[in-house]
């Protein structure tokens, strides 16, 4: 199976969904549309409406609803990239100039407030409490996320357990908001709902792993700009992994990172930053950072496989599969 096999597949509910979409987030408001043609035609993966379409369908059969609830995801996922750009000071995205520093900080705020009303709109027009709940509550996990990360980045602190309980809220809060929410309006049973639940924890957790992996590794056309974490005092899964194969330097390192500005504002403090990065990048390729992150990501890929069990082999249950591993693997 490849990618395109499952676009293949999917292609009929994708186009419906998609529609949903453009139409939920339009504006009669043309400084508003201008906006929202450079945001729609720098599509990303749209993988958190897919798999919500997937669990539906692997669950029972979509109706009009479902369709609404991936438009919803997307809507959601896109308006916090907006944000999380503005909080991480990022330039590029998906190959292109971020909102934030094509136009200014401020319409990033904005227009990413603007697309979260309009994921509201959407989810208060169906009328299901279930689903409301749902999703504001993945919206929540996300704040506290992204709010949590800079606590913790602001100490050079974050231990495995805090990067865990970040990831979950502010990635895997979403992917499984998309999929629960695609299951229980077709009526799963609360057991396919668990499982689906636990699918897509361990699936978003694999995915920001493979996402901050990634981070590190220059030689990878993202379409992101690499190694702006480190730079944000942001402690991920390889630094992590190097440090506890070598907790003798630990306290240097973490000094290192505590070292870091944010928002360097002279040449002085660029070139320091760029030192300190430098140091650290070495400290994790020297000490099996990257191969310690990877053990974890092929654990939680393992158990995202292992959550579909109780399901028949059916055709979706073999898509999901074949996206654990894709995702795992995966250069953008
Ligand atoms: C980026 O998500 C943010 C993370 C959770 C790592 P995606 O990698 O799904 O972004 P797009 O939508 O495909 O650009
Ligand atoms: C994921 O974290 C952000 C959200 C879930 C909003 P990152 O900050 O690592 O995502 P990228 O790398 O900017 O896409
Ligand atoms: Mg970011
Ligand atoms: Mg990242």
């Amino acid at each position: 199976m490849q990618l395109e096999d499952v676009k293949a597949y999917l292609m009929p509910e994708y186009t419906i969904y998609r529609q949903i979409l453009e139409k939920a987030v339009s504006s009669e408001e043309e400084s508003l549309e201008r906006i929202n043609r450079y945001i729609l035609s720098n599509n990303g993966k749209e993988i958190r409406p897919i798999l919500s379409l997937l669990s539906g369908k692997l669950c029972g059969t979509l109706l009009p609803l479902s369709y609404d609830i991936a438009a919803i995801s997307e809507i959601i996922h896109t308006a916090t990239l907006i944000h999380d750009d503005v909080a991480d000071n990022a330039n590029t995205r998906r190959n292109a100039p971020t909102i934030r520093s094509l136009f200014s900080p401020s319409v990033a705020v904005l227009m990413g407030d603007f697309w979260l009303s309009r994921a509201l709109h959407l989810l208060s027009s169906n009328l299901e409490s279930r689903i409301v709940q749902i999703f504001t509550k993945a919206v929540e996990r996300m704040s506290e996320g992204e709010i949590i990360q800079i606590n913790r980045a602001e100490t050079a602190l974050t231990t495995q357990e805090d990067y865990f309980d970040i990831i979950e809220r502010k990635t895997s809060a979403l992917f499984i908001a998309s999929m629960k929410s695609g299951a229980y309006v077709v009526k799963a049973s609360d057991s396919q709902i668990d499982a689906i639940a636990s699918f897509a924890t361990h699936l978003g957790n694999a995915f920001q792993i493979r996402d901050d992996i990634m981070d590190y590794s220059p030689h990878l056309k993202t379409g992101k700009t690499s190694g702006l974490d480190l730079l944000e005092k942001k402690i991920t899964l390889p630094l992590i992994g190097a440090m506890k194969n070598c907790p003798n330097r630990e306290e240097y390192v973490r000094g290192l990172v505590h070292q870091i500005v944010i928002n360097p504002s002279c040449e002085e403090e660029i070139n320091r930053n760029k030192a300190i990065q430098k140091e650290v990048v070495e400290f994790v390729a020297q000490n099996d950072g990257y191969q310690y992150a990877r053990k974890i990501l092929t654990q939680e890929s393992h158990r995202a496989k292992e959550s579909l069990n109780c399901f028949n082999n059916k055709k979706e249950k073999e898509i999901l599969n074949f996206l654990v591993d894709y995702m795992a693997d995966r250069e953008v």
